[in-house]
């Protein structure tokens, strides 16, 4: 829990992500007074690296061998070569694990905070994955290019516009591909959320994702606990037809939308 970076039960990134809190209470405060919402790039620096810690030994121990496999055709692709952008890619863990594993396809890493973005740069170039990959500042609305897969992981409801991002997604995907989308893990009401992960994620969004999204366009504040019927909402409105839960962890859950 303590001392293994890579063990999937690694615990010390959300303990580290409370000191973040403490450290932003004021702000968070004063934004609940003022109904302005707080950006994630106006929290303190330590939460950046935390969310990190925290999320990545779930990416370790899931993406590569079970998430993309549960995605229809999705593996078959990557390992032929094609075009990826992870959207709100923070540090870039999830963007330099599938560039690791599938050497073929071509990866780019977009998210709006510049300094997540020079990290993730640094973390691609130690990981050697800078041949396959690139990073570079971009919102989820306005990201270039054409893909067949788009990632977004634990981002999509820190957006104020998730639906305009969905929209922009449907726009830059190629005909057959894939969005895949992971969230934290919640149900659809909140009495079934009231177990030891959903007051964590709660407590969390509160504090973070909530007024993030607040600070942005639209601010529609998903929250980090929306459920699969809300986020449904939110991907049918961008324009995709189909969408199912593949997978699912304590942690997250994953969701592929189709065009
Ligand atoms: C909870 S962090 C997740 C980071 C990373 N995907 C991970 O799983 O470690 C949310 C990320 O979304 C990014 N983000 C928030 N709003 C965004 C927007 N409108 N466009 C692009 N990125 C955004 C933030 O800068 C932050 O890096």
């Amino acid at each position: 829990m303590f001392a293994d970076e890579d063990s999937p039960a690694f615990m010390a990134g959300a303990f580290e992500f409370l000191s973040a809190l403490w450290l932003d209470e004021e702000k968070v405060r004063q934004a609940f007074q003022s109904g302005n919402g707080v950006g994630w790039h106006d929290h303190s620096a330590c939460l950046f690296r935390d969310t990190e810690r925290f999320f990545r030994p779930g990416y370790n121990a899931n993406l590569i061998d079970s998430w993309l496999p549960a995605l229809e055709g999705v593996v078959e692709k990557l390992e032929r070569g094609v075009d990826v952008a992870d959207v709100g890619c923070g540090h870039g863990a999830s963007t330099v694990l599938m560039a690791q594993a599938f050497p073929n396809s071509r990866f780019v890493g977009f998210d709006y905070h510049a300094p997540s973005i020079e990290r993730a740069r640094k973390a691609a170039e130690v990981a050697g994955v800078g041949v396959n990959t690139r990073f570079d500042v971009a919102a989820a609305k306005s990201y270039p290019g054409t893909y067949d897969l788009v990632t977004f992981f634990d981002c999509l409801h820190d957006m104020g516009d998730p639906t305009g991002a969905a929209t922009h997604v449907h726009g830059s995907l190629k005909p057959d591909g894939t969005w895949m989308i992971v969230e934290p893990f919640a149900h659809d009401h909140l009495a079934a959320n009231l177990n030891p992960v959903g007051r964590v994620y709660y407590a969390a969004s509160t504090f973070v994702c909530t007024p993030a999204s607040v600070s942005q366009e639209v601010g529609l504040a998903l929250g980090a606990q929306p459920g699969e019927a809300r986020l449904r909402k939110v991907v049918t409105g961008g324009g995709f037809k189909r969408l199912r839960r593949a997978a699912e962890t304590p942690f997250n859950m994953v969701l592929e939308a189709r065009p």
